[in-house]
Order: C-alpha cells, then structure tokens, then sequence
C-alpha cells in the first residue's frame, strides 16, 4: 500500500544529492591541494575545504537518512503522514541552515569541533528541525495502526541520534572534557544511532525487495541492533587511548571495539542469505547494487579497516595517518552513503509505482563510483602503511616524509578521486531521469507493482 505523503521524501533526496556533489567537488579540491598546495590557498583553505567536506557529508546523509525515514513509515505505521506541512517546514528550515553553514564557514564562521562545525545559532535551528521531524513521525506512528520492529529500531535510533546532537552544543575549557563528549557525537553517531536507522532502512527495503517474511528479517534486525548497541557504545573507548582520559579505556576500548564486526558481518550474511532466497525476480537491479554493495563495503570499511587500527597496541603507531582516513572514508561511504543512494533508487521508482526504468547508466554510476572509492581508500592504505614506517617508526620530520615520499601516493588519491567524481555525475545526471512522480493516483500503478505487492 501507498500514501501520498510519503512524496515528502522526494525534496529531501534532491537535496541530498546535491550536497553530495558539493562535498565531492571539496574533496577533490582539498586532495589537490594535497599535492599542490598554491591552489586557491589565499581564498579557500585547506582547513576551510576540509570542513565543507566534512559538514556537507553528514549533513547530506542526515538528509538522506529523514528522507528515507520520510518514506518509510508512513507504509510501516499504514497511514498517512501526520503533517506533511510540518515534513516540508523542516525541509526549508534544515535547508537554509545548511546553506548558511556553508556560506559562514567561507567566511570563517565556525564553531570547531570536526564534522559538526555549525555556529551555535545554526545548532539551535538544527535542533528545531529535528524536533520537528521526530513530532511528526512520532505523531504518524501513535495515530497509525502498524508498529513493527522496523518501526521501533528506527525510532530508537533517530531519537538517540537527536539527543546526542546536544553533547556536541556545550563548550568545555577543559579539552579533553571537550573531545571526550565529542566523540559522544561522533563515535556513537556512527557506530551506535547512525547503525541502528540504516539496519532499520535496510530492512524495510529488503522484505519489499526479496519477498522474505517480515518475521524473518526483523528476528535479525532486533539481534543486529542489540549487538551495535552493546559493542559499539563502550566501543568508544577506541577514541579514549590518548586524549588524556584515565589508563582503563585502553583495556574497555580494545575488548568492545574488537567484537564491533560482529553484527557487522550478521548484517552481510543476512541479507546475502535473504536476497538468495528471494521469491520474485525484482526488476530494480540497480537498487539492490546498491544495498548489497553497501553492506559488504561497510563490512570490509567499517569492521575489517576499524579494527586492524583498534587495539592500543596497534593504534599507538596508526594513530591518525592516512590508515584512518581510509578506513573513515570507505566505512562511512559504505554504511550510509551507498545506503542512501540504495534508498533514492529503491524510494523514487516506488514513488511512482515502477521499478521498469531505464538502469543502464545506474549501473555505470554504481560500478564507477564504488570501483573509484575501493582504489582510492586501498592508495590511502598504502600511503598509511608508508606514513606509519617512516614518521612513527623510523621517526622522519612530518614534513619531510609528506614532500618526499607522500606527493605520488597523494596524485593516486586524486587520479582515483576523479574516476569516483565521475560516477558522481552519473549519479546526479541519472537522479533527473529517475521515475519519480505520478500523475494519477498511487494505487493505480499499474500490474506489476500489483503483483509484487500481492507476493508480500
Ligand atoms: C560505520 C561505521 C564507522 C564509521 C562511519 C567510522 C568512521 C570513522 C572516522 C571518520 C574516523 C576518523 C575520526 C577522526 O579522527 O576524525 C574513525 C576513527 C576510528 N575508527 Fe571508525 N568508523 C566506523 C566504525 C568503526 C569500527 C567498527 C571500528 C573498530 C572495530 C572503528 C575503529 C576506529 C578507530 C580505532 C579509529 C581511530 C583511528 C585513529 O586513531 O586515528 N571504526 N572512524
Ligand atoms: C573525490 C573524492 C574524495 C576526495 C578526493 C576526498 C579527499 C579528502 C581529503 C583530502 C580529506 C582530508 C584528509 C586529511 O585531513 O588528511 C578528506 C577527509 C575526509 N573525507 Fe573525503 N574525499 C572524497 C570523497 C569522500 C566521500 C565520498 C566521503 C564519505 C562519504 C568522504 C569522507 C571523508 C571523511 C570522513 C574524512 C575525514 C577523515 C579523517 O580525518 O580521518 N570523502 N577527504
Ligand atoms: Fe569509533
């Protein structure tokens, strides 16, 4: 069954997608600069493209995320949205503090504190959008006639995400107190809330995809879910080994964190197992690229690439080189962005009650993209593994080490950085020609979509 209002989600996804362009252009700026450090430094530093980067990633993906969240429970919860003025207010609100974020931090206006450098006024209106959006969808979910574990998990999960915002607004003196509760934001963003609303996604799209019974795939959403949160929260302790918090992190950090993986690879062997066992031969295949790509991505960029750095031991010699920033590249690329993407190519088709599109240049853009991401996280691997031996190892000048053995790693990154943004605008070029509205009524879609929704 469909409703109208889950086209609010639509907004959203374009939004989304066009903040993705911009932190990708970024991306390639900053990784010129890398290399060529001349290149618009007066204008746009390093520093500030960085965290353009970086602020237009999450919030991108926080977009993706409600948008998806926007689609997703008015079928789970079998009503329509509660207010779907409230979902396009939010929409403006969230967008125009984006816009203004951005636009500051040109200017210099920042906050500090990585990934979520918005000034305080900007938090506040941030706050305001999401209390908005978890009115609204907790209102759908109390006055709807559903509640599914899907529904539960997501719910947990957006409120968690919510609340933890807040740890990110208050100012320490005292910095390490300040990083320690920064990490509240970001470690349990990620490897807590953020994981919890992607499983959740990830299982609606996959009943609706596989035909697999419901029962089935939330029986391991709850088990997933319950594992993220129990290795993951104290998991934190990984970030704790040297910002001057007490020794005993070093033990709880390395003893949680090393059991991350676990749900993790649940996560691929379950929906591997599910997509096996499907019953109908679905016709959006670039849809399930998408989602199966996504799972194994984040298998390898979250489980395998986190936890070769997390235990002290090994960490007190990877600690911030280029290793992390493979591992944070491909982890939250694999996680949330392709699972983002996954939900445009899954939601909009839907939208418009077919999935019998035109998926030639989707799949170009799949294949382009994640085969761009995959070469450049493994020359950041290598370049991490380079940087290790010869700053931390055999202890040569930072600056000597980037000169003279970093540059050519660095050219890979951006050689292979292009192949990436030129999936990127496939992407973008194909978002346009995906079937997205309907101009008569949802439930009249048409025979196939009657019949897959009979196989449910
Ligand atoms: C989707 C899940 C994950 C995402 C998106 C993610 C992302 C990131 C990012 C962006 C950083 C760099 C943070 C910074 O210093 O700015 C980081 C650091 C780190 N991550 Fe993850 N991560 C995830 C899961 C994991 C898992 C499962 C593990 C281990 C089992 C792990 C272990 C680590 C460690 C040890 C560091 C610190 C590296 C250092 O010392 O510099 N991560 N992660
Ligand atoms: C053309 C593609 C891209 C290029 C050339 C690029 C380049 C860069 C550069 C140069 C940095 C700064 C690294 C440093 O400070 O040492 C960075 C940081 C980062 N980028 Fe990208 N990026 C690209 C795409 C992406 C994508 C698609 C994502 C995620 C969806 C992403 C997530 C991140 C994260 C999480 C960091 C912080 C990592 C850390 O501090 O450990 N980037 N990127
Ligand atoms: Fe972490």
């Amino acid at each position: 069954m469909h409703y109208r209002s889950q086209r609010v989600a639509y907004p959203y996804f374009l939004l989304s997608i066009i903040l993705f362009a911009l932190q990708v252009a970024f991306g390639l700026l900053i990784g010129a600069q890398f290399i060529w450090p001349g290149i618009l430094s007066g204008l746009l530093p390093f520093d500030v493209g960085r965290e353009i980067h970086l602020n237009t990633m999450v919030f991108w993906l926080l977009l993706g995320l409600m948008g998806a969240t926007y689609y997703l429970v008015p079928e789970e919860a079998q009503r329509e949205l509660y207010s779907v003025k409230i979902a396009r207010v939010q929409f403006w609100l969230l967008a125009l503090t984006g816009v203004a974020a951005v636009v500051g931090f040109l200017f210099g206006l920042t906050e500090g504190r990585e990934y979520i450098e918005a000034p305080r006024v900007l938090d506040w209106l941030i706050v305001a959008g999401a209390l908005m959006f978890l009115y609204n969808i907790g209102m759908t979910v109390i006055k709807g006639k559903g509640w599914t574990a899907t529904l539960g998990i997501l719910i947990g999960g957006l409120t968690g995400l919510s609340v933890l915002y807040l740890f990110g607004m208050k100012f320490f003196e005292n910095l390490v107190l300040d990083q320690y509760y920064w990490w509240w934001v970001i470690h349990l963003w990620v490897e807590g809330t953020w994981e919890m609303i992607a499983a959740a996604i990830l299982a609606f799209m996959l009943i609706r995809i596989t035909g697999v019974s419901r029962k089935r795939v939330e029986k391991w959403l709850y088990i997933e879910a319950i594992l993220v949160l129990a290795t993951g929260i104290l998991g934190i302790g990984h970030h704790y080994y040297w910002i001057g918090t007490p020794e005993y992190w070093l033990a709880i950090g390395g003893f949680f964190s090393m059991l991350e993986p676990i749900p993790l690879v649940l996560m691929v062997w379950d929906t591997l197992r599910e997509y096996k066992s499907r019953t109908i031969k679905h016709q959006n295949e670039v849809a399930l690229y998408w989602i199966i790509g996504g799972v194994v991505l984040h298998f390898i960029g979250a489980g395998v690439l986190g936890v070769v750095q997390t235990l002290p031991v090994v960490n007190q010699w990877t600690h911030g080189t280029q290793m992390t920033a493979s591992h944070g590249h491909l982890a939250f690329f694999g996680a949330f962005a392709m699972l983002v993407i996954a939900a445009i190519y899954y939601m909009l088709p839907d939208m418009a009650g077919r999935h019998d599109y035109k998926q030639g240049l989707g799949k170009w853009a799949f294949w382009t993209m994640t085969s761009g991401m995959v070469a450049m996280t493994a020359v950041l691997l290598g370049a991490g593994i380079v940087q290790v031996y010869l700053e931390r190892i055999l202890g040569m000048a930072f600056v000597t080490m980037k000169n003279q053995y970093m540059n050519t790693w660095m050219l890979w990154r951006f050689i292979t950085g292009l192949v990436f943004a030129a999936g990127v605008g496939m992407l973008v070029v194909d978002f346009f020609r995906l079937p997205a509205y309907v101009s008569h009524r949802f439930n009249g879609t048409g025979l196939k979509r009657k019949q897959e929704v009979k196989s449910l």
